[in-house]
């Protein structure tokens, strides 16, 4: 199969080109119950949860960002649904990470403002790969540990504590024009990754020349992303339109790949 490529189609037919434990990492954002209409195109949720499934890698990952419309005054809970269905087919709910945006749009009414989406990683058996980003540490150097003896003493032990430590699970972002990224052309797409969340899923998740999947390619982000960093990329998605949006986004990455 052809990769460091959209193909224009449901991402059904694409995932069955696939062998199985092709495929890295998965970093997608399913289009949200009916928030918007994506020209028009729908998805067979648990088709492709388990295509998904079937085409990860052991120790592969699923990154899932999504969140709920307001239906009749309630939540839908579909992102708490789909992850109930990830976990009944298989997949570890490895860690339910929260996508937190810092300027999200104001809303009215008797509710506090949408700051987040769920940002859930699902994995097949046991993570392989793991490069926590990390941040620096407030208090360094030599520290004292205590613990206290089965008669009850206080011991005290000499750790060495690192300069950095990993991050937490909710990860800060800005979004909007100009922010979200750089290339102009992606806002013609209505619902783009703000493009650090994609870099920093891939670095956690995969080495270079992995094989990162977006299912759902919208404006590109995902294959932009994954060319930065040297891993290999496949993309799906179903709207013509979008996908060229999508390459005229890649087309200046892709042509730096070539000079190097
Ligand atoms: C939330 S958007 C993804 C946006 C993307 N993360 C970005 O940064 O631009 C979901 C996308 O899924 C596409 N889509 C919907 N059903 C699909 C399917 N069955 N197969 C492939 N793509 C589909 C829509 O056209 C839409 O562009």
């Amino acid at each position: 199969m052809e990769i460091n490529k959209i193909y224009n189609e449901n991402c059904l037919i694409t995932m069955s080109q696939m062998p199985d434990n092709f495929v890295d990492l998965t970093i997608t954002s399913p289009p949200y119950d009916d928030l918007r209409n994506y020209n028009g195109f729908y998805f067979e949720f648990e088709k492709i949860v388990n295509e998904l499934f079937r085409v990860t890698k052991n120790g592969g990952i699923v990154i899932w960002v999504v969140a709920d419309a307001t239906k009749n005054g309630s939540e839908t809970g579909t992102s708490f649904k789909q992850a109930l269905f990830f976990m009944k087919i298989g997949f570890n709910l490895h860690d339910t990470m929260i996508y937190y945006k810092n300027n999200p749009m104001p809303t009215a009414g008797k509710r506090y403002h949408q700051h987040f989406e769920y940002m859930f990683c699902f994995s097949k058996d046991s993570p392989k790969t793991f490069n926590p980003l990390t941040e620096h540490c407030r208090y360094n150097g030599m520290a004292n540990m205590k613990n206290r003896g089965k008669n009850g003493e206080l011991n005290y032990k000499k750790i060495e504590r690192t300069t950095e430590k990993k991050v937490g699970n909710v990860f800060f972002y800005s979004i909007g024009g100009g922010i979200s990224t750089k290339d102009n052309i992606a806002y013609q797409h209505p619902a783009i990754f703000p493009e650090q969340l994609v870099i920093d899923q891939i670095k956690t998740w995969t080495n270079e020349n992995d094989l990162v999947y977006d299912c759902f390619m919208g404006s590109g982000t995902t294959a932009k992303a994954a060319i930065l960093l040297n891993r290999k990329w496949l993309g799906s998605e179903i709207s013509t339109e979008y996908v060229e949006i999508a390459y005229q986004r890649i087309k200046p990455y892709l042509q730096t790949l070539t000079l190097k």
